[in-house]
Formats: structure tokens, sequence, C-alpha cells
């Protein structure tokens, strides 16, 4: 990537294009706004230089034809040529975290945690590759991903989205994300984002966009580490995190965003902020703007009040607070990734080649999707080699995550917060479609009530977790004092998922489902669906084999392929898995 920044055309381009903008221009391409706050018209009065959706926030019908007509009319208003007005192409981001999982009928891959399982590089880019098709297949140019947090604590709501707490297993997996999603930057490329800079997965006690207090030689080691490939491989955005770093927040830390990303390790793309992440640096929205644009911050995502935003660059531009070299350097950075992204010889979305083609969820998609909910499944336990089972024999399947395609998603599936049942995933199969699929003598009992020995041989329980996203996966114990990363502790006002990790006290009704079963005298095989490993020793102790599934995705037929000893069980840990301390030390007696 810096080879290309120091081409000469490139520059000379940029630079001639700089020239000729306002400052109202430059600080235009500055501002992403969320698609529901922003219309076209908006785009061409304002200058904007990107629009963003939420997790969750779609068009019309969420089909690939609203995408495309939606980006079609926000690049149609970045193009008018009003006198004066350089047209510069419009870009377009969203969560693609696990494929385009917004859209419906998108092939939703397993989230990163078992992709971490899995152990498999190429079998990352190969799904990078796919999710970059079926982004560019609604018109859209730019994925917020990779993640390459490193959790150090699975009370962190956004563990699932870190491949692991092993710094070098998140390092392998970065250059493959970002070669598979920005590839030759051509025709089947998006632009990608490594997020989220920095630290964000090693706050204390786990909790979402707090405060990481760590040496800076640890910071590097632990937390940079993967950064270093994803430069390398020329990513050509970064996110801003929330979190702080020893009571700094990232989103004004001029050090770590400026001195060591942009100078010593010499990122020459932008750095995005996170949502809203720039309110968090002050109740005074004024004195927030200035510190992170000064800090680093090169374009600004704002959920509504993003005119607000624009019009407080504009007064800190006119009036020196932000110097216009900082301004500058912003919308040259800005300029340089849409020119190096080919953004300014790309057709309208309408008529870019992928949004041509009908791929969003393509069977080889899915088959790719498959395979890899098939390499991440763990095998935890198997007593009496229960598993792999005969898929003729009588089989009662159970659990509140055996049919419902939503709580095998998790979040950034449709909606920010995931989905519940199997309206809303359209295409793929329930992990109970994938068994019924190929097992003759399966029927289903959510809650296990059916269970009888005389006329099943074996269980299958599928248990786990409910979706969440973010602060809302938080698990945090009572009396807790929740921070966030905001003044007022914003993000404390986001309930949190639960207060420990011990599944029977999360979710008793699991244990209640096995309970049922087991009365009846009937081996069961306990399949866990959650977004982090968590305390199931009571679990463990009550079946006979324990496979986790962490979140496949839309292919829950690729646990079936295991289960049935299609495929071996080839997944390993990503991380450490807990058990309750011992209750009680060696010699205790009253
Ligand atoms: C969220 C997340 C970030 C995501 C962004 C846009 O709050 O922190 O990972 O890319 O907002 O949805």
């Amino acid at each position: 990537m810096s080879a290309h920044f120091a081409d000469r055309e490139a520059v000379a381009f940029v630079d001639a294009l700089l020239a000729r903008m306002s400052v109202e221009q430059k600080v235009g391409q500055m501002i992403q706004g969320e698609r529901m706050a922003v219309t076209p018209d908006d785009v061409s009065t304002h200058h904007l230089g990107s629009i963003l959706s939420g997790g969750g926030s779609a068009p019309g019908g969420n089909q690939p034809a609203d995408w495309i007509a939606m980006n079609d009319a926000y690049w149609m208003a970045s193009m008018t040529d009003a006198p004066g007005r350089a047209p510069i192409p419009i870009l377009y981001g969203v969560d693609a975290v696990h494929g385009h999982a917004n859209v419906l009928g998108a092939t939703v891959f397993p989230h990163n945690i078992g992709l971490g399982a899995a152990r498999d590089a190429e079998l990352v880019e190969r799904i990078a590759r796919i999710t970059a098709r079926e982004v560019l297949a609604t018109g859209v140019d730019w994925t917020f991903a990779p993640t390459l947090a490193v959790a150090q604590h699975l009370y962190w709501g956004r563990t699932y989205e870190s491949f692991s707490d092993d710094h070098a297993l998140v390092t392998s997996y970065a250059a493959p994300m970002v070669r598979g999603l920005q590839g030759d930057l051509g025709r089947d490329s998006v632009i990608a984002c490594a997020k989220h800079w920095i630290g964000d997965g090693g706050t204390t006690g786990g909790r979402d966009q707090g405060n990481t207090v760590i040496t800076e030689p640890e910071l590097e080691r632990v937390h940079m580490a993967p950064y270093l490939p994803a430069l390398a491989e020329g990513v050509l955005t970064v996110m801003a995190s929330f979190n702080s770093i020893n009571g700094v927040k990232c989103h004004g830390n001029k050090y770590l965003l400026t001195d060591v990303l942009k100078h010593r390790l010499g990122f020459q793309g932008f750095v995005v902020s996170d949502w809203d992440g720039v309110d968090y640096l002050s109740e005074d929205p004024a004195e927030a703007v200035a510190l992170a644009a000064n800090a680093g911050v090169d374009m600004f995502m704002v959920s509504v009040e993003w005119k607000r935003c624009l019009d407080l660059l504009l007064q800190h531009a006119n009036d020196g607070t932000i110097p216009m070299s900082r301004i500058d350097d912003a919308v040259r950075r800005i300029l340089l990734v849409k020119h190096r992204y080919g953004l300014f010889t790309r057709p309208r979305p309408a008529e870019r080649y992928w949004s041509q083609q009908s791929c969003l969820g393509a069977p080889e998609h899915r088959a790719v999707a498959r395979e890899a909910v098939r390499k991440s499944l763990v095998l935890l336990q198997n007593n009496n080699a229960l598993v792999p089972l005969n898929r003729d024999a009588r089989i009662l399947v159970a659990g509140k995550n055996a049919h419902n395609r939503g709580h095998q998603c998790g979040g950034f599936t449709v909606a920010w917060q995931g989905t519940s049942g199997n309206d809303f995933i359209v295409g793929g199969t329930s992990i109970w479609e994938g068994i019924q699929a190929v097992a003759p003598n399966a029927t289903l009992s959510e809650d296990g009530t059916l269970a009888n020995a005389q006329q099943h041989d074996v269980a299958i329980v599928v248990i786990g977790e409910r979706p969440y996203a973010e602060g809302m996966g938080d698990i945090r114990p009572a009396g807790a004092v929740p921070v966030g990363s905001s003044p007022a502790g914003k993000t404390a006002d986001l309930a949190a998922y639960g207060q420990t990790l011990e599944l029977s006290i999360l979710h008793p009704e699991d244990l209640a489902t096995i309970n049922t079963i087991r009365a009846q005298g009937i081996p069961v095989v306990a399949v866990l669906v959650s977004g982090r490993p968590l305390i199931v020793d009571d679990e463990l102790a009550a079946t006979d084999a324990f496979i986790a599934a962490w979140l496949p995705g839309s292919e829950g037929q690729g646990v079936a392929d295991v289960l049935f000893g299609d495929y071996p069980f080839t997944g390993v840990l990503p991380f450490p898995w807990p058990r309750m301390a011992p209750r009680w030390p060696r010699g205790f007696g009253l």
C-alpha cells in the first residue's frame, strides 16, 4: 500500500483535486452519516464522503435490489457536478463481519471465534473473498472488517468477534482476511477496515468500551501484533476503538492514532471513528470534534448528528482550532483510498459487475460456510465414544437452539442484536433441519418432554446463548460498576447479558431439558451454541458427549455432517475453557 501511496500519478491526481476543493467540500468528505439520517440531497449539498448502515439498518425490503437502488441514488448525488464541485464518488460501509449478514438471504458464516477453532487461514481467505462478492452484490464497497481484537476476558460481549485470546492466532488470520476482502482492489474487491484500534479486547473485566490498563510493550505484543500483517497487506482503513488505554480514550489519543499508527507504522489510509465514538470525548461536542480530528481521526462516523459534526469541523477549520494542514491530511488520505480503490473510475453501483449477478447466498458460497461450520466444531467430551452417531438411530433432538437459525447466527445478523426464530434467516438450515435431512428416525421436542426410553436411542440437545452484540453481550457481576466509554457512562445503559458465565444460571432451561431426557435413561449429546466458552460443569456432568459449536451461522447442516461421521472432528479451542473454581481447597473441614 505504501508503494501505491508514493505513486506519483495518484498523488498528483489527489493534490490537484484537493486544490480545487472548498473548505466545505473538504470537511464534507470527512463525514460518514448513517443512511437513516442522510438523503441523496444531503450528499450533494454537503459533499459527504461516506454513508453507512449501522447493524441491521437496511433499505426497503432488504433485498439486493433495494441496496443497489439506495447506493445508486447516493452515488449519483455524490457525482453531481455542481459548478465548482469536484465530483467525488461516495463510499458506503457496512458490518459484513461474518458474511453480509445484514441482508436477507446472505450467506452467514460462523462468527470469528468459530473460525479461530478451525485453525485454517486458507479457509478464512476464501470466506473473505466470498463475503466481498456478496457485499458487492448490493452495491456496497466497504466493510468494517476484519475485527483484530485479541479478547482477553470472556465477560466481553464481543468475544465472538475475536478469533482468539492468543495474539499469534489472530495475527495469522489478519493478512488472509485483508487479502480476501481487498484482493487486487479490482472488480471483485471491497475496502477492508482493521478494527478496533487499539486494545479493544483487553479492557478490565471485559467491559465493552471500558478501560484497558496495560504497559506499552504489552499493548504492542498482544493487541498491535495483528495489525502489522494487515498494514503490510495494505488494509485501506482502520477504525478507532471506543475503549480507553490507561484512561485515555482511543478516539482522542494522538500518540496512538498518529504517532504510532500513522507515523511509526506508516499507515497511509484513513482512520474512521467508531459509531458516535467522538461524542464520548467530551460533554462539549465542539471540543470532542476538535480533540478527535487533532488526534488523527480522519472520517467521522456519525449516527444522527452528522450536520452538527460537519458544522463544527467547518467552524474549527475556519478558526484554526483544527489546522488546515490536518484537514488537508485527512482529506488527502480519504481521497487516496478512494483513488487506490479505483472508485473514481468505477461505474455507478447499479452498473457494476457484481450488482448484475445474483450471487447472494449462492449454493457454492453456502458450501464454504458449511465447510467452516464443520471445521469449527470442537469435541470436548465423548464418554463411551458416543459420537459419531448412527444416522438410522431413533434420535430425539431437543433444546432451545436446535431449530433456531436466528440463534445460531448470533449478533450482527439482519439486526444489530441478531434475531430469534427462523423467519429472518432466509436460506440455510437450522441444526435440527440438518439432522432431519440425514436421519430418518429423528424427532424434535424442544423441551425434551417427548423423551421416551422405549422410543429413543439417543438425544441431541442444542443449548446455549441467545444472540447479542457489543455491551449487551457483556457479563457484569452483580454490583459491578458498569464503565463505558462515554463521559456519562452511556454504554452502562446497555443491559448486560447476565451476571455469570455459568450456563446453568444464565439459562437453567438447558439443564432442565437435559435432565428431562436423562430421566428416561437416554444418552445425551450436548451441542453448545454460544459466543464464548461458558462454565458448563453441570451440563458436562449430565451429558455423555459435549460439542462446542460457537455461532455457526446459516449453514447448521455442517453440525450433522460431523455428528454422523461424514467428517471428523478437527476443531480445537481458540480460547481456554473455564470451570468453577474449586469450591473448597484440599484439606478443608469444619
Ligand atoms: C459499532 C461497532 C463497530 C461497527 C460500527 C458500525 O458500534 O463498535 O464495530 O463497525 O458500530 O456498525
